[in-house]
């Protein structure tokens, strides 16, 4: 049977500008194709999940413009429930303006709109799950609410990094961070009862538990094309595979096997993987 996620986070539409070498302060910088793709990091960790099986609620808000529902079109189409996400009159929908480089690399600047608005009442609303998911791109009150309604599996995606309440480090039950959110918040990280994993890029990912290495994941070898989402993709297959009682090393290959299949397609949204690509990736 599926496991239940809840997820409590961003929903945002992505416009994004590719292949163009990435601008420097000041800069203009011409060449670039133009996409646009249903983003934000919850909506991607939420489809990342259900893609793998899961069933998903999703808490957050969108605007009541013309954005939204192509922000929330992929949610639809792949059976993310989004009863619990509202739309919030005269809000514009969160939008992310992506720039990603030929190499794959990219910068992000969201101007969050109706994000700013998820609160702990739209937290009341989630159903019982077998874990809840959060990230950091909606009020550290409304994640605060979920983690009192943990389950069993609390988990919260430290991204954007930004000074939380140390309650969240030492009560949640995963965390997860990629190096640069690992350098900011230091040694905090391994202050509490949960396990925190480390997404290293092109080397692979670790887990550890109060401060000790309990699992570590290879990279695959495949070829850039973005790697938009692929965090996400990391983040929402972790919490499947955990929720579902996978040991945590066997947990952590299926995230870093899902979140590499992620890099090599364009888009957040659009390049999650599928339950059998990642098992196909998986077979020796
Ligand atoms: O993690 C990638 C996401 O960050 C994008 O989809 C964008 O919307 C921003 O929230």
């Amino acid at each position: 049977m599926s496991v239940r996620i809840g997820v409590v986070g961003s929903v945002n539409l992505d416009l994004v500008a590719s292949g163009a070498p990435l601008p420097k302060a000041g800069e203009t910088v011409t060449g670039a194709r133009f996409a646009q793709h249903p983003g934000g990091k919850g909506a991607n960790q939420a489809l990342a999940a259900r893609r793998l099986g899961a069933n998903v609620y999703m808490v957050g808000r969108v605007g009541d413009d013309a954005l939204a529902e192509t922000a929330l079109s992929l949610l639809r189409r792949d059976g993310v429930d989004v009863q619990g996400v509202m739309a919030e009159i005269g809000q514009s929908t969160g939008v992310a303006l992506i720039a990603v480089s030929p190499e794959g690399e990219n910068q992000i600047i969201v101007a969050s709109g109706a994000n700013t608005l998820v609160d702990a009442g739209d937290v009341m609303g989630l159903p019982e799950c077998d874990a809840i998911l959060c990230q950091l791109e909606v009020p550290i009150v409304a994640v605060m609410a979920a983690l009192d309604r943990a389950p069993n599996l609390f988990a919260i995606n430290l991204a954007p990094a930004i000074t939380v309440p140390d309650r969240l480090l030492k009560e949640a039950n995963l965390l997860i961070v990629n190096e640069g959110e690992a350098e900011f918040y230091g040694p905090a990280l391994h202050t509490g009862k949960g396990m925190v994993a480390v997404t290293l890029g092109g080397a692979g990912a670790v887990l550890y538990h109060t401060g000790e290495e309990i699992a570590r994941a290879p990279a695959f070898d495949v070829p850039v094309v973005d790697t938009t989402g692929a965090g996400d993709t990391f983040c929402g297959a972790l919490v499947t595979a955990l929720a579902e009682g996978q040991a945590p090393a066997d947990a952590m290959r299926f995230a870093s096997a899902a979140g590499a299949l992620a890099v090599t397609r364009p888009g957040a949204q659009p390049s999650l993987p599928s339950r059998q690509a990642v098992e196909a990736l998986l077979k020796p």
